[in-house]
């Protein structure tokens, strides 16, 4: 009985998926004055502290097949994404394509400023398919999206 009752809850649980694209591995090491020098691993705990209710499907990859692979596996039944492509913000019709194929509302992060950077950071495939895009404000932009898609109705 409890544990139908516990399988219940996990059902009715939103869920999130997490999306990082290249060199976002080496975040602590990478680039630190401008991406901060907190590991993402380190980072995720505080996001699966702050939402409890959440369940948080994490997942990076350096390579674009994987990062559309994930979107199409997920992408049907989870409630929301949140999505840094790194550098295939810039160049990937293939991610955005795969966006708007998937039910999924997304939300496009970016740690730091983009449009205070070089003028090619400055365009994102991605942004059009997303809900919304938050920029600059370091890895709380990830909690911010998640806080963003679980009140979506
Ligand atoms: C980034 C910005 C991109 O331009 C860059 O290629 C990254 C990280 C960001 O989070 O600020 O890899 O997406």
């Amino acid at each position: 009985m409890l544990s139908a009752l516990c399988a219940g809850a996990v059902r009715n649980m939103k869920k999130i998926l997490i999306l990082n694209g290249p060199n976002l591995n080496l975040l602590g090491k990478r680039e630190p004055h401008i991406y901060g020098s907190r590991t993402f691993v380190d980072y995720l705990e505080t996001i699966e502290e702050q939402f409890p209710e959440v369940q948080i499907h994490y997942f990076q990859s350096n390579h674009e097949g994987e990062l559309i692979d994930k979107i199409h596996e997920l992408g049907f039944t989870i409630d929301g994404i949140v999505i840094n492509a790194g550098a295939y913000t810039h160049t990937s019709i293939a991610i955005a394509d795969a966006l708007s194929a998937v039910t999924a509302p997304t939300v496009e992060v970016h740690i730091s400023n983009v449009h205070a950077r070089e003028s090619f950071r400055h365009h994102s495939y991605l942004s059009a398919k997303c809900k919304g895009v938050i920029v600059g404000l370091g890895l709380m932009g990830y909690a911010m999206a998640v806080r963003y898609l679980i009140s979506e109705p």
